[in-house]
């Protein structure tokens, strides 16, 4: 089973080809991770590669409630206790680097507007500290041209940090409607600076970021993580195919880790196959992927590296159960967002399955 077969990426040697895709869990403690999340993630390092859950890199780049930073000391050390239980149990992990940009409140900064490409209000559902979720009742602020090098220089040393803690690499987080995607998209991109209008500039903020990581730690430990399919509202694009198709050229040439495709239509790969003739390099690719359909992109040749992010909650030891083919734990919804070890740390591994049947 191709799934089932090593990988290297820049200088890391994967022991299988399956990734634990990035997966926000709400239970950190004043963004800091505990105990407990080195557990949970330890559970897992029976993956490929594990990229860790969106972390902001900037108090600004908060969007939702108990998500972990990576923009102090604290949080440095905090994550050094989980990178170090992961390498413990063989894993290799990165950090997913976060700035959620308008998709926020002013509740989370102190009564501050958040911020983005422009100030065009975000139509779905925000998730406000009390995890009530529903539509905001504010716009964004959209940064001014002069702000731009200190979110940029924000990303370089949360990059810093990230190694710092013990990671082995970061995935920049340009997908499912965050801060750089809010420059991407002519939905969300109304500027008439150097970063909005033409397609070039739209792109300039992602290059500037992928240049600004790239140049603190290195090309061979930076992912870059897009979602080309198109959205509903303000989140769309006038052209998406011709956005995404650039984005890829344009990272293309950095060598990178690996570019990470979200395709949104369970059991579409038309995103993915777009990407895998843009980008010439290492492609990962999640969303909806079952062990058939992922073994199926990585034999199509769609994919190098196939990503599963709820099975991986539910069943923290999959590439065994893939090897073994054996049943698989169903996921509950209801604890995927906050709360302690329900849901999060007590998926039993097979193992512990049969020492209970
Ligand atoms: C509970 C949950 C949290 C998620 N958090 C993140 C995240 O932090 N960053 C991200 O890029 N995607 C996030 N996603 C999207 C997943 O990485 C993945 O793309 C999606 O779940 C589809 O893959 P799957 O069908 O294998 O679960 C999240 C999805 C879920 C269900």
């Amino acid at each position: 089973m191709k799934l089932l077969e090593p990988i290297s990426i820049g200088n890391l040697k994967l022991k299988n080809r399956m990734v634990m895709a990035p997966l926000t869990r709400n239970r950190a403690t004043n963004t800091l991770p505990q105990a407990i999340q080195a557990t949970y993630y330890a559970q897992r390092a029976g993956a490929g590669l594990i990229v860790a859950e969106a972390t902001q890199i900037s108090p600004m780049g908060q969007g939702y409630p108990h998500t972990p930073g990576i923009h102090s000391e604290q949080q440095i050390k905090a994550w050094k206790n989980t990178t170090d239980e992961v390498h413990k149990a063989g894993g290799l992990i990165f950090l997913q680097l976060w700035h959620v940009g308008r998709i926020s409140h002013s509740s989370y900064h102190g009564g501050k507007l958040p911020v983005s490409a422009s100030n065009v209000k975000n139509e779905g559902n925000i998730m406000y500290p009390d995890f009530s979720y529903k539509p905001s009742d504010e716009s964004p602020r959209a940064l001014e041209t002069s702000e731009i090098p200190a979110l940029i220089e924000d990303y370089r040393q949360a990059t810093l940090n990230a190694k710092a803690a013990g990671f082995d690499g970061v995935e920049i987080h340009a997908a499912n409607g965050y801060l750089i995607e809010q420059f991407l998209r002519t939905g969300t991109n109304k500027r008439t600076d150097a970063y909005g209008g033409s397609l070039e500039n739209r792109l300039r903020l992602l290059k500037e970021v992928t240049e600004a990581v790239i140049s603190a730690w290195g090309a061979k430990n930076v992912a870059v993580r897009l979602s080309p399919n198109n959205a509903e509202g303000s989140r769309s694009d006038t052209n998406p195919t011709e956005t995404y198709s650039a984005a890829a050229k344009l990272l293309s040439p950095y060598n990178l880790a690996f570019l990470h495709t979200v395709e949104a239509d369970v059991g579409n790969t038309k995103a993915s196959k777009l990407m895998r003739e843009a980008y010439k390099g290492t492609h990962l690719v999640t969303g909806g992927l079952t062990k058939e359909s992922g073994e199926k992109l990585l034999e199509d040749g769609v994919a190098d590296l196939a990503g599963y992010g709820k099975l991986f909650i539910s069943n923290p030891d999959l590439p065994d159960r893939f090897k073994q083919n054996s049943p698989l734990n169903d996921w509950d919804n209801k604890t995927f967002f906050g709360g302690s070890e329900k849901g999060y740390t007590d998926y039993p591994s097979l193992k512990e399955s049969q020492a209970l049947a």
